[in-house]
């Protein structure tokens, strides 16, 4: 469709619009399909069964412009056909949902493809995400959740690219270009509607929804890149934040929403509210009631409402009619609302083909690729005598222990929904399956599956439960694990956070393993048989005692559908892991916030000495990664000694497998300002690359620093500058990069 056509279509339709269905376009509900009513008697206070009727009776009077959490074809068929023929204006539905990491097939978590430090796996992983979501009538993904995270007390770390902003701009926009693809209409790709705009991940204490107070430079040094890569890669929707901001509600904040992101990124999309923000801003204690509420938010730049019953926007009339709003300002934003759906080409065909959707959503194509992305997002962290990879031919026996040996349910994390439990390849149906029938492979769980009560409605699923028998009595497992370690040749033991302890409204205050899993690793590595420790774990976890006394640690995040698959094949070598950690993995929960591109100030002060109890190093620092070789970089060139302010810097190395296996390998580029106009940090990342190197060989890898790199935001400016200075920079497999150069801009 040309965009004239797009916009006659438009302008013809606004034109018939009444304030109320204008304020129905604006407004999107949760529908909760396919989600049971809770028990009578728990503490969820949502009533699915009760929403669906709602949202139906509103689809009948033109009081929804959009729904969210649907996902079976034939029903959204049925709910497009009922709004569609339901009104007299017969505007299509737009389906939002939270794609996040995978639709039916489940991709490993947002932190853990960041770890692979390639945004073609993010980009590739988001492209099939959408492909499923829109065969089944989904046209809007909630995602990618583009915050800097640097606390790890905060759950959602998980479901962004950690705490870099470069690394963090460079897979916002690999999703974006994933999920959207060329063409909207094609019916083979989502809206990306990055979030939550801006600096959720700064919340106070790593509480969820707490408040965050940023200083400016902060705000757009560190938080705010990631969502302008996400622009220039042609996000089509952005999602506000909950919480204010300097004190300013994200969703009613006219210096972030409009001044900089449309005026100064010249962002043309239109912008939803986290789940119920513009109702909450009467919660906040801003707005004095849903009038109010509507029209601050509306001022500010926002366009939809996702809302509960309880919507803010039902205030719309009432502040047009008290003048708090203009109606020009109501019409900008549906208009961006029925441009997005004339871009889907909805108001020509809302309906999905379900039998093809069925073909689409059991791809085995697409289970492949689940397993290659995993496979790239293991971090090997330490890896004593090259304990691993283990291998097969010289081994009898193999126990796998610990209540992720065989669970498929957490294995794919938080934030999947349309999953088949039973595709899902386990740890040990993996490892059963790459060694054969030669291999004795048995397993113990050893401690109980937790059992959190996760707040959010999306507990009352049961698929996304691993209970224990009723009968289950943990001293005699821990018991039969021990038993079982110390006849075996290996241990391949599995630990960590169970999907509903991580993600949404899963703050901790400490970081240790929970339950009592800890106390059976000790047991199992005093048998003296050889543990391997993975890690299902998208925080860090306590591995202060695992990192002295186990040989071998991998962290294998959330790994999804294939995980099992995946795992094996690193386990076994067939892959050699080299994922390198997109967070700063910290000793103890009183180091946080710790992160690699830390200032400097008073000099003895250093990292060694900075407390007197334990380290002031992390455990394992930004960008650590092992892989089963060696590499060894030299020959650092740089083609300029000294460049103008408008002149770029091209920067070789040359990296060479030293070791007997081919791998990955992660080559990082930092660089730190020597003096200047503000205080820079020591080091930062300004490029990256991952590529395959043969044993033995040797790859010439190339970089370019262009102003852009060099540039930062100067708080005494109040804008962006490039200083006269010198620069440091490194070049290696790691945030403590050693081979090192400088250059000097005049
Ligand atoms: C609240 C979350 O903060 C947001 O990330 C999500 O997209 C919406 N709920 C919808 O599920």
């Amino acid at each position: 469709m040309s965009s004239k056509t797009i916009s006659d279509r438009v302008e013809a339709l606004l034109a018939e619009m009444t304030i109320e269905e204008k304020a129905g376009q604006l407004t999107q509900y949760f529908y909760f399909g396919g989600l049971p009513d809770p028990e009578p008697g728990t503490e969820i206070h949502v009533v699915p069964s009760k929403m669906r009727a709602y949202v139906e009776a509103q689809a009948k009077i033109g009081g929804v412009g959009s729904v969210l959490f649907v996902r079976d074809a034939a029903e959204l068929n049925r709910l497009q056909k009922l709004t569609v023929e339901g009104h007299r204006l017969g505007i299509p539905l737009l389906v939002g949902y939270d794609v996040i990491h995978g639709f039916k097939t489940i991709f490993p978590m947002p932190l853990a493809v960041a770890a692979s430090f390639e945004p073609a796996i993010a980009e590739r992983g988001q492209s099939i995400a959408a492909k499923e979501a829109r065969s089944i009538g989904i046209h809007w993904t909630f995602a990618p959740m583009v915050d800097i995270a640097r606390d790890p007390r905060w759950g959602r770390i998980i479901e962004g690219a950690g705490e870099d902003p470069y690394l963090g701009a460079a897979m916002a926009a690999a999703q974006v270009r994933g999920f959207q693809g060329s063409d909207l209409a094609a019916g083979e790709n989502v809206l990306a509607g990055p979030k939550h705009f801006a600096a959720y991940g700064a919340s106070l204490g790593g509480r969820d929804y707490d408040e965050v107070n940023v200083s400016d430079s902060e705000l757009h040094n560190v938080y705010l890149p990631p969502f302008e890569a996400a622009v220039k890669a042609g996000a089509e929707n952005f999602m506000t934040a909950y919480m204010g901001v300097n004190g300013i509600p994200a969703t009613a904040n006219k210096y972030l929403i409009t001044d900089v992101l449309r005026n100064e990124w010249g962002f043309k999309g239109f912008l939803v509210s986290d789940a119920n923000a513009v109702f909450n801003l009467i919660t906040h204690k801003f707005a004095k009631d849903k009038a109010a509420a509507s029209a601050a938010a509306l001022n500010a730049g926002l366009d939809m409402e996702m809302a509960m019953i309880e919507s803010g926007y039902a205030g719309i009339p009432e502040a047009v009619a008290n003048n708090e709003v203009s109606i020009e300002i109501i019409d900008d934003a549906v208009r961006r609302v029925l441009t997005a759906k004339a871009k889907l080409g909805l108001l020509d065909n809302p309906y999905v083909d379900v039998e093809r959707s069925q073909k689409v959503l059991n791809d085995p194509a697409h289970r492949i690729a689940a397993r290659e992305s995993a496979e790239k997002t293991f971090v090997l962290l330490k890896n004593e005598k090259n304990a691993l990879p283990l291998d097969a031919a010289n081994l009898k026996s193999i126990a796998v222990i610990g209540p992720f040996g065989d669970n498929k349910r957490d294995l794919l994390g938080p934030w999947s929904f349309a999953f088949d439990v039973n595709e899902t390849i386990s740890i040990l149906d993996g490892i059963k399956s790459r060694v054969g029938a030669g291999v004795k492979v048995e397993y113990a769980q050893g401690v109980a599956h937790e059992r959190r009560i996760h707040p959010s409605i999306f507990d009352g699923d049961p698929n996304n439960h691993v209970n224990d028998p009723a009968d289950f009595n943990e001293e005699v497992e821990f018991a039969k694990a021990v038993a079982l370690a110390k006849i075996s040749d290996v241990v391949v033991m599995v630990l960590g956070e169970q999907q509903a302890q991580i993600g949404e409204q899963a703050a901790r205050s400490t970081f240790e393993l929970p339950g009592r899993q800890l106390e059976l690793l000790k047991a199992v590595a005093a048998t003296g048989t050889k543990v391997v420790l993975l890690m299902q774990s998208g925080r860090p976890l306590d591995l202060n005692w695992a990192s002295e006394n186990i040989p071998a640690i991998m962290n294998i995040w959330y790994p999804g559908t294939s995980g099992g698959a995946a795992i094996a094949n690193t386990l076994f070598g067939d892959i050699s892991p080299a994922g390198r950690l997109p967070i700063t993995w910290v000793r103890s929960v009183g180091q946080v916030p710790m992160i690699y591109s830390r200032h400097v100030s008073h000099e003895p002060h250093n990292s060694d000495n900075r407390y007197w109890n334990e380290p002031g190093s992390p455990l394992y620092i930004f960008g650590h990664g092992l892989s089963y070789t060696n590499f060894a970089y030299s020959d650092l060139s740089l083609d300029k000694k000294a460049l103008s302010k408008t002149d770029s810097l091209n920067v070789d190395v040359v990296v060479t497998n030293t070791g007997n296996r081919d791998s990955d390998e992660v080559v990082q580029l930092y660089i730190h300002q020597r003096y200047g106009t503000a205080i820079r940090p020591i080091r930062e990342m300004k490029g990256f690359k991952r590529l395959h190197i043969k044993a033995g060989e040797s790859a010439n890898v190339s970089f370019v620093l262009t102003p852009r790199e060099l540039r930062y935001w100067n708080a005494a400016v109040k804008g962006w500058v490039n200083d006269s200075t010198h620069f440091d920079i490194w070049v290696g497999g790691s945030s403590a990069a050693e081979l090192h150069g400088e250059f000097e801009v005049k």
